[in-house]
């Protein structure tokens, strides 16, 4: 298939890029590389040994976007274009619902000019707010809690009304849980600017010591030992469920939703710890108060997409830690 991924420069995108070459796919990518560098997509045109076809566009610019879908040929588009600074969608939401929301309505509307009706959109847990009914399953009633999180909410709400206006599209929202790790070349991996937000990024720049120490964001959570507790994702395994979902629409339309996670949780401890011994040093942290807004515990129910999809992630936390290790200890400072 020919596939447009959009923000496919950044870290997921690039993740995905690489498996869906080395599936057999044609990919063309299109990014405005806001928060990424041209140096992830030439990593991957050296694993991957394919030339990858570069749009630097902005989703806001209507006639940048319809023209690469004017192309002609694409198959599908994984849509990975988007912001993703739940702090940043607080300060500033008009800046979030502009990007996200008007960037995904010209995708859309440059797709059905162009004739292309096969999308997966990237989604997130962050679409279930704090709930704690653990695990999250597909069902779990949708409750973001900040405007970023409102941006994937709408945009699924958008994606569901074009698949009931048109049956000839076949959607497919994936909501990731928490995405960590890195190809195991160590050659592509998460390249965050500034001051990373994520636990697993924070962590890894202490190891190699960016900064002091970690700061725990609480510890008198409901948990075995008071901290946090997620699912992380390895994000080769993400990349394969968006192969999958590809695969899974060849003969189907319609609106799909599938939690792309471990089924499994992992506390801020675990992961320091399992990091630590990825890295073969102490990680020095310190507990703070929580952060306003975590939810204590969250992890996927697993058993739609393992029935639906034929998708499962592969990898475990010490895997992650030390690919994601790996591509930090020979990237310090990231594609700079
Ligand atoms: P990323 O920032 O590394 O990648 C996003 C890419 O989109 C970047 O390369 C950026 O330059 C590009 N982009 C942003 N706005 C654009 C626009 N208007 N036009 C063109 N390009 C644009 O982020 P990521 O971690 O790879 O996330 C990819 C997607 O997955 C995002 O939509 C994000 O919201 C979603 N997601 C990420 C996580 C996570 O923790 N990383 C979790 C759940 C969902
Ligand atoms: C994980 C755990 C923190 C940093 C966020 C977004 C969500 C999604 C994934 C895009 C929590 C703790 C963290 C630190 C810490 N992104 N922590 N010290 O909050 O589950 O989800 O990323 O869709 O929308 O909200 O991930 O990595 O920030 O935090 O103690 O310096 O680590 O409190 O328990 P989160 P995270």
């Amino acid at each position: 298939m020919k596939v447009l991924v959009t923000g496919g420069a950044g870290y997921i995108g690039s993740h995905t890029t690489l498996t869906l070459l080395e599936a057999g796919h044609e990919v063309m990518v299109f990014d405005n590389l806001t928060n990424s560098s041209v140096e992830s997509l030439r990593r991957v045109g050296e694993l991957s040994g394919k030339k990858i076809p570069f749009y630097r566009g902005d989703l806001l610019d209507e006639t940048a976007i319809d023209s690469v879908c004017a192309e002609g040929g694409i198959d599908a588009v994984i849509h990975f274009a988007g912001l993703k600074a739940v702090g940043e969608s607080v300060a500033n939401p008009l800046k979030y619902y502009r990007n996200n929301v008007a960037g995904t309505l010209n995708l859309l509307g440059s797709m059905e000019r162009a004739g292309i009706r096969q999308l997966v959109f990237s989604s997130s847990a962050t679409v279930y707010g704090a709930s704690e009914r653990v695990p999250l399953s597909e069902q779990t009633p949708l409750d973001a809690t900040n405007p970023y999180g409102r941006t994937k909410e709408q945009i699924e709400v958008i994606l569901s009304d074009l698949c009931h206006s048109d049956p000839q599209w076949a959607i497919t929202a994936l909501r990731y849980f928490n995405p960590a790790g890195a190809h195991s070349s160590g050659r592509i991996g998460e390249d965050p600017q500034g001051v990373p937000n994520n636990l697993v990024p924070f962590v890894a720049q202490v190891a190699v010591g960016r900064h002091e120490k970690v700061l725990i964001h609480g510890s008198d959570y409901p948990t075995p030992d008071g901290t946090g507790v997620r699912d992380y994702i390895h994000v080769m395994d993400l990349a394969d469920g968006h192969l999958a979902a590809l695969q899974h629409m060849q003969d189907r339309t319609g609106m799909f939703r599938w939690n792309l996670g471990t089924g499994f949780g992992s506390s801020v401890l675990e992961v320091i710890d399992a990091f630590s011994a990825a890295a073969g040093k102490r990680i020095a942290f310190d507990y703070g108060p929580r952060r306003p807004g975590d939810a204590a515990i969250s992890y996927s129910d697993v058993s739609a997409a393992q029935l639906g999809l034929g998708w499962a992630a592969k990898r475990n936390l010490a895997q992650m830690c030390e690919d994601h290790w790996r591509w930090q200890k020979s990237n310090p400072t990231g594609y700079n």
